[in-house]
């Protein structure tokens, strides 16, 4: 657990030291003190605007960032005038890296207007050494770029452009391959005070054909137990009830520590923690779902009826080349299994669209799967050939218009199956975390069920952050409107 750390005490007229996580202590300290010189010069503190790219493990990376930023004394700001503008980039298909280099390029007038401000970017995209290099060359005006496995030295690479002079143009470039280490014990914020992420593992041993993670965000390593217990009790102490514990393939947690733990065991671990409410975790990759797991959950009363069960395809073959590790039956399999357990899980799932080699009977395998287990929700994407991954060199590449069409259907498909299981909690009594006002109506908040159902119903904003019992009135498509039953 991070304790707030005295970063006046620290000497900076020493060297920085070479153990983390002292030596960022040190340049928190040295980079806070250009900060509170900012302040008396400008009347103001300095403002960082942070903006995320991707999946949870992104969202987790820019708490911690953003936890290291206010330890600075920067403070949350405007994106046009931030004096740090920070993009947290994902590279899992084309259109999110699309996405990033059109906003540097809306950023060059900004930075004409303001050269004091710092542009930064890190995340999986900046682990691809093409894209690097691009940036280098076409987008001059960003200061900082770093990767996924070293965001911890953020205060030592900021510390690095405010002091390398003024007006010094000169790109700060840090990135790694990989790494074993995991730095403990650094600050980090909460999007939210009741609810938390919280990093299980890192990486990612798979290697899906078709998938860039591995390759970008390492090897997989598991944080030790009590690290995480330790964590999540710091959390609870400070007034969070439910977390979401993260990792790329959950199932897969501890094999690699001195003394392996599985993720079962884990959740027997965190299901102890006094005061915790709720346990969320993502994602489970079907390969790796034990018997043991689904017994946890059957006798769990803290672990949310809710589960991200990636699909990806309904073909066998298909599964095969995409190194999956599992078979059509032995999904269908699974989802029973989990369902005689946890009868009223809400399940949901990924599909890819168009792998190289999908024929029009491996789709419809895909579609069947759909039609049989009834997914309360599905994300559904187009492939997205990733250099760099064995798909990518694969020859037989689905026409564009032929993947447009089926993706059009199996969308149409998942439309059918949600909606017809949409409105089965109508009537039922849920334990609903309030989680904000209704932005639209005042006099309502919001918040989810166990299963993440989204609930609007008569409250008050001093509710956010309990679980109150609510009657499930109606249904009108992805909400239930509900009434609150009792404090
Ligand atoms: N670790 C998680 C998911 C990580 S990426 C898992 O194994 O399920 C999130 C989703 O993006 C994947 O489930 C997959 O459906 C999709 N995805 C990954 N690579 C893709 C690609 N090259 N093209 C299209 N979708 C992709
Ligand atoms: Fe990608 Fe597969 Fe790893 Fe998920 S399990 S991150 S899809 S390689
Ligand atoms: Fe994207 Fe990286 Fe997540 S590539 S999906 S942000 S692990």
């Amino acid at each position: 657990m991070y304790n707030e750390i005295d970063l006046d005490r620290i000497d900076l007229n020493q060297g920085p030291p070479q153990e983390e996580p002292k030596r960022q202590y040190y340049y928190m300290a040295k980079c806070r003190e250009w900060a509170r010189d900012f302040e008396r010069g400008n009347g103001r503190r300095p403002t960082f605007f942070i903006q995320t790219f991707g999946c949870q493990m992104n969202a987790r990376d820019s708490e911690k960032i953003q936890g290291i930023m206010k330890t600075i004394g920067y403070e949350e700001g405007d994106s046009a005038k931030a004096d740090f503008l920070l993009y947290n980039t994902c590279t899992v298909r084309e259109n999110a890296n699309l996405k990033v280099y059109g906003r540097l390029g809306q950023l060059k007038k900004q930075k004409k207007e303001n050269p004091d401000m710092i542009i930064a970017l890190c995340g999986c995209m900046m682990q691809e050494p093409d894209v690097v290099e691009k940036i280098k060359k076409s987008y001059r005006n960003v200061d900082i770029i770093f990767g996924t496995h070293n965001i911890f030295k953020l205060a030592e690479l900021l510390a690095l452009k405010l002091f390398s002079g003024a007006g010094s143009g000169k790109m700060i470039v840090d990135i790694w391959k990989g790494t074993d280490q995991i730095v403990e014990e650094l600050p980090n914020e909460r999007k939210y005070f009741f609810k938390s992420g919280v990093n299980i593992m890192f990486g990612c041993n798979n290697f899906c054909s078709y998938c860039i993670v591995p390759y970008v965000r390492g090897r997989e390593r598991s944080r030790e137990p009590e690290d995480i217990i330790a964590e999540i009790e710091g959390m609870v102490a400070d007034g969070v009830v439910e977390v979401m514990l993260l990792g790329q393939n959950v199932n897969s947690y501890g094999k690699n520590l001195k003394h392996p733990v599985s993720f079962a065991q884990l959740l027997r671990q965190v299901e102890q923690i006094e005061g915790l409410e709720r346990i969320r975790f993502m994602t489970s990759h079907p390969k790796d779902l034990s018997d043991d797991l689904i017994d946890v959950m059957r006798g769990s009363k803290k672990i949310c009826k809710q589960m991200h069960l990636p699909l990806q395809s309904g073909s066998s073959r298909l599964l095969e080349v995409m190194n999956r590790h599992y078979t059509k039956e032995d999904y269908l399999l699974l989802v029973e299994k989990i369902r005689r357990a946890v009868p009223d899980i809400s399940l949901t799932t990924d599909i890819i669209v168009g792998f190289p080699g999908e024929t029009e009977e491996d789709f419809k395998e895909t579609m069947d799967v759909v039609k049989k287990v009834k997914f309360d929700s599905a994300f559904t994407f187009i492939y997205s050939r990733r250099t760099g991954t064995p798909a990518a060199a694969m020859e037989n590449q689905v026409p564009e218009d032929v993947v447009k069409e089926r993706f059009d259907r199996l969308l149409a498909l998942v439309q059918e199956v949600s909606a017809e299981r949409t409105g089965r909690a109508v009537g039922t009594v849920q334990d609903v975390l309030v989680e904000e006002r209704n932005g639209q109506d005042t006099s309502l908040v919001t918040g989810r069920t166990s299963q993440n159902y989204v609930v609007h119903f008569a409250g008050r904003p001093s509710q956010i952050g309990s679980i109150v019992p609510v009657r499930l009135d109606e249904s009108r498509g992805f909400y239930y409107m509900g009434t609150q039953l009792a404090d």
